[in-house]
C-alpha cells in the first residue's frame, strides 16, 4: 500500500477491526460488520481472549458510548455535541468506521453547504447532453449512504444554513430522498443512518429546529473528568501523531505533558488546581486538542533544533500561541498568571523562564 499522510481509521486500524470481527459472535444489526459490544470495544479499547490489543480511541465514560452506539441501531440520528476540542469529530469517524467500515461519506458543515450536499447534484455536461437522467445524477454522501445502507457523518451542523438543514427532515423521518427530476425516490435501506458533530460555542448561529432537532439523539461530549485523565489523552495522541508523522524519537516527556495539561485546565477553569488562587481565563479555548498539538510542535523543535529531549524552551512559544489570541486582554491574563502561579511553583523555575523569554 502506498503511504498516506493520515490513513482513515478504517485503514490505520484495519487489522483491529478485523481481529474484533472474528472474535465477535453477537448479534449484529443488518449490514453492521460488528455488533454494538465490538464497536464499543473498539473505541475504547481492551485485550481480546486471544490475545490481540484493541487500542483505545476514546477515553471517557464508557455509558456515553454505549448510548451512542445504542442510538444508531435505532431509526434515531446521533448528535454529538460539545465544546471544541472534546473529540466529537474523531469519536464519529472511529464510529462510522466500526460499523460500516467505511468513514469516508462526510459532509463538512459551513454557512456555505448547498442543499446539493445533502441531496444529489448534476453533472452538467451529461444534464446538458442528455438532460436528467440516472446516470447524470451526481449522488450526495447521504444519498451513497441510504442505497448502500452506511452511516454517513455531517460535520459542524450547526453552521449549516437551516432551510439546507431541512433537507435533512425528511430523510431522517421518512428514510427517503425523492428526486423530482426524475419522477423516483431513493429508499434507505437498513443499515443507514446519520452521525451529526456540533460545537458547542456555534449555538444560536443556525439554532437547530425543533423538528430536526427531535430526529436526534443527543450524546454531549465533556471535556476530560481530570487531570491525569487528560493527560493520558494527550500522551497518547502525542505518542501516535509522532508516530505517523515520522519524528525521529523524543522520550516520552510526560513532565512536560502535564505541565501543558496544568497551564490549560487552570486557564480554562479559573482557578489553580489547589483551588487557592482565582484566575481569569483567556478568550481562545484551551482544549485537549490544542494540548496535543502544542506538544506535538514541541516534539518537532525538539527533535530538529534542539537536542532531541523535549524541554520547556520547546513547549513554551506554543503555548503562548494558544492563550493569546487577542493580543491585548489575552495578553493580561497570560503575564498575570505567569507572575502570580508559574513563577511561584516548585519545580517549574525552568518554564517560568522559557515562558518569560517568549512573552517579552
Ligand atoms: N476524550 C478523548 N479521548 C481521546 N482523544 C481525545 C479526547 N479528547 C480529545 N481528544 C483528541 O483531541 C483531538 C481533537 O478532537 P476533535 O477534532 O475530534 O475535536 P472536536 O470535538 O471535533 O473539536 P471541534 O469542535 O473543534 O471540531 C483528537 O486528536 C482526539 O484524539
Ligand atoms: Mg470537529
Amino acid at each position: 500500500m502506498t503511504e498516506l499522510l493520515r490513513p482513515h481509521a478504517e485503514q490505520e486500524y484495519a487489522d483491529e477491526l478485523a481481529a474484533l470481527a472474528k472474535v465477535d459472535d453477537r448479534p449484529r444489526p443488518p449490514r453492521w460488520r460488528l455488533s454494538p459490544w465490538a464497536v464499543v470495544t473498539y473505541l475504547l479499547g481492551d485485550t481480546l481472549a486471544d490475545g490481540t490489543v484493541i487500542s483505545p480511541k476514546y477515553v471517557g465514560p464508557r455509558r456515553l458510548v454505549e448510548v451512542a452506539v445504542a442510538t444508531l441501531v435505532t431509526d434515531r440520528a446521533l448528535l454529538l455535541l460539545g465544546v471544541p476540542g472534546t473529540a466529537k469529530t474523531w469519536v464519529s469517524e472511529h464510529l462510522a468506521a466500526a460499523i460500516c467500515g467505511d468513514s469516508t461519506l462526510l459532509v463538512q458543515g459551513t454557512s456555505g453547504t448547498p442543499e446539493e450536499a445533502i441531496r444529489y447534484g448534476w453533472n452538467y455536461a451529461r444534464l446538458l447532453a442528455e438532460g436528467p437522467t440516472a446516470a447524470a445524477l451526481v449522488s450526495s454522501p447521504i444519498m451513497t449512504a441510504m442505497t448502500d445502507g452506511r452511516i454517513a457523518r455531517i460535520e459542524e451542523l450547526t453552521r449549516i444554513p437551516s432551510d439546507v438543514q431541512d433537507a435533512l427532515i425528511t430523510v431522517l423521518s421518512e428514510k427517503t430522498l425523492p428526486v423530482p427530476e426524475l419522477g423516483t425516490e431513493v429508499q434507505a435501506v437498513p443499515g443507514f443512518n446519520v452521525i451529526a458533530t456540533a460545537n458547542d460555542r456555534d449555538r444560536g448561529v443556525n439554532e437547530l429546529s425543533s423538528a430536526l432537532r427531535r430526529r436526534f439523539n443527543t450524546v454531549v461530549l465533556p471535556l476530560p473528568a481530570s487531570a491525569e485523565e487528560e493527560v493520558e489523552i494527550v500522551a497518547r495522541r502525542v505518542e501516535q501523531l509522532g508516530r505517523s508523522l515520522q519524528l525521529p524519537e523524543v522520550p516520552a516527556a510526560v513532565a512536560e505533558i502535564r505541565r501543558v495539561v496544568t497551564v490549560f485546565r487552570e486557564l480554562r477553569t479559573g482557578g489553580t488546581e489547589d483551588g487557592r488562587t482565582k484566575l481569569k481565563s483567556p478568550s481562545g479555548t484551551l482544549s485537549t486538542a490544542e494540548a496535543i498539538s502544542v506538544l506535538t510542535s514541541g516534539l518537532a523543535l525538539s527533535a530538529h533544533f534542539g537536542d532531541g529531549v523535549l524541554r520547556p524552551s520547546d513547549i513554551a512559544a506554543g503555548i503562548l500561541g494558544a492563550v493569546i489570541r487577542d493580543p491585548v486582554s489575552d495578553r493580561v491574563v497570560w503575564v498575570e498568571y505567569l507572575e502570580a502561579v508559574v513563577r511561584e511553583r516548585d519545580g517549574w523555575a525552568d518554564f517560568y523562564r522559557a515562558c518569560r523569554e517568549v512573552t517579552g
